[in-house]
């Protein structure tokens, strides 16, 4: 193995990560501090507040993984960072400790692009996993399928045209009166609900092109609990699982027809997922056991990695370090940054 030390640090979102990587996948550190706690009460990402947030954890985490890994930040050959997409605020706080830190330390910077680091999330287990694949990146902020030809060279299929999938997940547990973030909620609660109890649409199902929507789907949901709740459902509470299986299936049904397709389109079989929407139970299901899924395999990251993490983004960097990748010095968030466009 090689001994080249890589850095990575993540802060896009909500969540501060540091990972410690040597050579191309071992973990020496990996720290996540989740400030899903502090954002819940106020119903969604506070971006001032999440700004503010990492700029108090990140480096009491970067010092907590060199001392985990045993290295000191003169030993790193690297450092990658996010530098977009995500809120301008997190972004920012990330890039400058990088920039500050590389100077301090002599090590060089580059600039990751946060979709670039989901789409390498299943590799960081699966040694197997080798490109072409295609990629469903589905997150908060996100819901895309991407060409992997090879290891720098993507194609975006398509994308959402409204709301991301963990968005309509979140809106739709506020619908439901639930906590955020909503798509964990409506996971554990659809377990004891039945998909078929009420028939959502499944946005987009049927069209040619690799696209989705899922803000109809939303709407579907809020006039069924308007319906209900004029009814006057039985002992006055909304049948919760049903609403959250069902809801759950059109979501995946949604992204499996269109992983189908590109599937179909491509002739390309190995499939990925990445992104917190990836953690959810029924799409995990779908993408390995399901009647489609028979044309594919499916390689899906652990749970805990399919959210926001800093080792998907230090393997992008040393991946595109050694592709030859570099960063300018002052090096700057962009908050839109696309990949395979
Ligand atoms: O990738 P991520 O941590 O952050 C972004 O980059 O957006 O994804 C967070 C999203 C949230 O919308 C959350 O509700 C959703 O992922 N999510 C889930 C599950 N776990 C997280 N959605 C459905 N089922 C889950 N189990
Ligand atoms: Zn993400």
């Amino acid at each position: 193995m090689s001994d080249f030390l890589t850095l990575g640090i993540e802060t896009s979102c909500d969540d501060t990560g540091v990972a410690l990587l040597q050579g191309e996948r071992h973990i020496l550190a990996e720290l996540l501090s989740s400030q899903i706690r502090d954002h819940a009460r106020f119903g969604g990402v506070v971006p001032e507040f999440a700004a503010r947030k990492h700029l108090e954890n990140l480096l009491p985490l970067v010092e907590a993984a060199l001392r985990e890994g045993g290295v000191s930040g003169r030993d790193l050959d690297l450092i990658a960072v996010t530098c977009g997409p995500g809120l301008m605020g997190s972004l920012i706080v990330g890039v400058q400790a990088a920039r500050a830190l590389s100077q301090a330390w002599e090590v060089p910077v580059l600039g990751v692009n946060h979709l670039e680091g989901h789409l390498f999330a299943p590799m960081v287990d699966s040694e197997d996993l080798k490109p072409p694949f295609l990629s469903l990146i589905v997150s908060g902020g996100h819901t895309e399928i991407v060409r992997v030809d090879a290891l720098g060279s993507y194609e975006l299929l398509g994308q959402t045209r409204d709301d991301a999938a963990g968005e309509a997940y979140d809106k739709a547990a506020r619908i439901l009166g639930l906590p955020y973030p909503g798509g964990p909620e409506i996971d554990r609660l659809a377990q004891d609900g039945d998909p078929d109890a009420f028939a959502f649409p499944v946005p987009l199902q049927h069209t040619k092109q690799v696209e989705f929507s899922f803000s109809g789907l939303k709407t579907a949901l809020l006039w069924q609990v308007r319906r209900l709740e004029a009814l006057g459902t039985e002992g006055g509470e909304l049948p919760l699982a049903d609403l959250c299986a069902s809801f759950q299936s059109a979501v995946t049904r949604a992204l499996i027809a269109k992983v189908a397709l590109a599937v179909r389109t491509t002739g390309i079989r190995s499939v990925t997922a990445s992104g917190g929407v990836a953690a959810n139970s029924a799409l995990r299901r779908a993408l390995t056991e399901g009647t489609e899924a028979r044309s594919w395999r499916a390689w899906l990251p652990r749970i805990s990695r399919c959210t926001d993490n800093a080792v998907m983004i230090a393997m992008a960097g040393k991946s595109g370090w050694d592709r030859g990748l570099r960063s300018p010095e002052d090096l700057s968030p962009d908050p839109s940054l696309e990949i395979g466009v």
